[in-house]
């Protein structure tokens, strides 16, 4: 029969995890240690099970035995088989202890690990890779390989140890013997891998079959206003319908085979049990062992059976969490494209600088950004307006080096942006992106990111700028107030202001606001970009939006089409001349005087 067992070379994934098998050698060690005393432990009791039996026969032999002297010995023996299973037990229970915490030790490493190499990606793995599929590999996987580093560990170490201290003690009393008993175990491991294998791969299935469940009731949920609206609610019923008893097939197939695992582990050892009394009882009744001994056989039998049938299962553990480590190792390798610089020791003043600029997304080869050249002098703000899709998102994501030019090189106060180490750059920038997200924490908290040790009154100052102050404390728990999942509990607006408050805070040398005022009414606005003025006196402003009235007043004005600039100036000046600008700029008009 063919049988893949432990081919270390197989495990090259998770050669990845010796690392820490090495961090904690010392506990380690000590579990293995503790393991094999235990096992030294379990072999009393058979033995002196034996010896009583062979005692008892010889006192019954005899015609002048001496019953006080026989009921001594068992009750000695009596004593010491508690004795030996109490300490035999007290010390499995610290080999689960030190072995498996290890592996919950690891388990949380592994996890810290990945997610702060997770932290360290880009934007475009993030558009690459699937969110379920991210967070897949940092539980279920870990969880796979968590399983690898504790129990089938710990059960190696036990299986061997308590196959060599049996084995060799049972050598050396019935070597004949020993071989019989220890025939059928083969047959039983592999038969348990096989199983297990078959198990494994149905689990798999059900496992992919629940997360499609879930992902498409989790779907129907956040959608369910669509749903709703459109009547698609049979739709989706007969969807789920067919989804679910998808996955009560491959449950039912799963059962079936796993139906077929604890009776067939007891007729293997049913079987080993019968060879045993059969070879052994005939030796006994040629006198060639004491009645003792075949006890003795009979109780290792079943002592060898468990660990033996753990073989086949353990092998199937260690292939699932090699399958998992590399899963995760495939994450870990890939390094981020962006990195950091040497470092700028200098207090930047935020001239920006545009040379050449030119981007295009690989994965979908649209020119976002095409040859941008362009000078903005600290202090001033800048309005970009232009077409949707027309790249006024990708050229603030250069800024903040979320994505570095394909072509070209931006210029921070005369250095290279990619001379900055990252957080130093980052910490002069204030970004507002498009789709401003806000954290399943309270309001203050939120605001807290912009400056980790703002004091309420700064917090306050910082709302009060951003127009959301008094949104805030209408609520019951005013500024304690927790955010649902990506604040739904706030409207489009609110959150739009919130995460204006938040950039405020930080006070940065340059703020980049995109369409962050698109949900908010005019005089709000109005009130907003009247704060946003005083505020960004010293600082360099970049604000997008698709409304001529958020950037009317800035010192510069660029329009962006199909990844270029057209235009470019004072509103004065470009409502003086024909062009988007000044088409939008009258139909904004019209629409507002209608
Ligand atoms: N991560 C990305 N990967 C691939 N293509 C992208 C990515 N982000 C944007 N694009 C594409 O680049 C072009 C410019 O997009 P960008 O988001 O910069 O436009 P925008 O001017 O901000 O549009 P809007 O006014 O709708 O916000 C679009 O065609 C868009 O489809
Ligand atoms: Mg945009």
């Amino acid at each position: 029969m063919h049988l893949r067992t432990f081919d270390y070379s197989v495990m090259k994934e998770l050669q990845y995890i010796n690392k820490y098998f090495l961090k904690y050698r010392t506990k380690l060690l000590l579990g293995l240690l503790i393991t094999i005393v235990a096992r030294i432990f379990s072999l009393f009791a058979p033995r002196l099970i034996g010896n009583s039996l062979t005692a008892v026969e010889q006192y019954l032999q005899q015609t002048d035995g001496d019953v006080e002297q026989i009921r001594n010995i068992l009750w000695v023996n009596i004593l010491i088989i508690i004795g030996t299973t109490l300490v035999s037990g007290f010390l499995t229970f610290w080999m689960r202890q030190t072995i498996i915490n290890v592996s919950r030790y690891i388990e949380f490493d592994l996890k810290n690990e990945i997610f702060w190499h997770y932290q360290r990606l880009t934007q475009r793995f993030y558009k690459n890779n699937r969110t379920g599929d991210l967070m897949n590999r940092i539980s279920e996987d870990v969880g796979k390989v968590r399983m690898y580093v504790g129990p089938a560990f710990m059960y190696s170490v036990n299986t061997i140890s308590l196959f060599v201290i049996v084995i060799s003690y049972m050598i050396s009393i019935a070597p004949e013997l020993t071989l019989y008993t220890i025939l059928p175990l083969p047959i039983l491991s592999v038969t348990i891998y096989k199983l297990s294998r078959i198990i494994n791969i149905k689990s798999t299935l059900v496992q992919e079959m629940l997360s499609k469940m879930s992902s498409f009731a989790q779907e129907s949920f956040s959608g369910i206003a669509v749903i709703k609206s459109y009547n698609l609610q049979p739709k989706m019923n007969s969807n789920f319908d067919t989804l679910a008893s998808q996955s009560y097939k491959k449950n039912m197939a799963l059962v079936k085979v796993q139906a077929w695992f604890f009776p067939l582990m007891i007729l293997l050892i049913g079987c080993s049990n019968l060879i045993v009394i059969y070879v052994g009882g005939n030796q006994y009744i040629n006198s060639e062992i004491e009645i003792g001994v075949l006890a003795e056989f009979i109780i290792y039998v079943n002592m060898l059976t468990w660990p033996v049938a753990v073989v086949g299962w353990i092998t199937s553990i260690v292939q699932q969490a090699e399958a998992s480590q590399k899963r995760i190792n495939d994450f870990l390798i890939e390094q981020p494209e962006i990195v950091d610089g040497p470092g700028v020791l200098q207090k930047v003043e935020g001239n920006l600088s545009f040379k050449n600029v030119s981007l295009c997304y690989p994965e979908t080869e649209i020119q976002a950004l095409n040859n941008i050249n362009l000078e903005i002098s600290k202090g001033t703000t800048i309005g970009v307006i232009g077409n949707i899709g027309s790249g006024k998102s990708t050229f603030l994501d250069l800024i903040s080096r979320l994505y570095d030019p394909s072509e070209g090189k931006i210029e921070l106060d005369g250095k290279d942006l990619k001379e900055y180490r990252l957080e130093e750059l980052r910490s002069f920038i204030g970004y507002v992106p498009q789709n401003a997200f806000l954290f399943s924490e309270s309001i203050e908290d939120n605001i807290r990111f912009g400056a980790v040790n703002a004091k309420e009154d700064e917090i306050i100052e910082a709302t009060k700028k951003a127009a959301v102050h008094k949104n805030i404390i209408e609520f019951k728990e005013g500024y304690k107030t927790l955010l649902g999942e990506r604040g739904v509990t706030l409207s489009g607006g609110q959150i739009q202001r919130v995460s204006i408050a938040r950039v405020l805070i930080k006070d940065p040398t340059i703020l980049l606001l995109d369409d962050c005022l698109s949900a908010v009414d005019t005089d709000t606005e109005e009130e907003i970009l009247k704060h946003l003025k005083s505020v960004s006196k010293d600082k360099t402003t970049l604000i997008v939006s698709h409304r001529i009235s958020s950037i009317k007043h800035a010192d510069q004005i660029i329009v962006f089409e199909n990844g270029k600039i057209v235009q470019q100036g004072k509103h004065v000046d470009l409502i003086g001349v024909k062009g988007y600008y000044k088409e939008l700029s009258e139909k904004q008009q019209t629409d507002n005087s209608k």
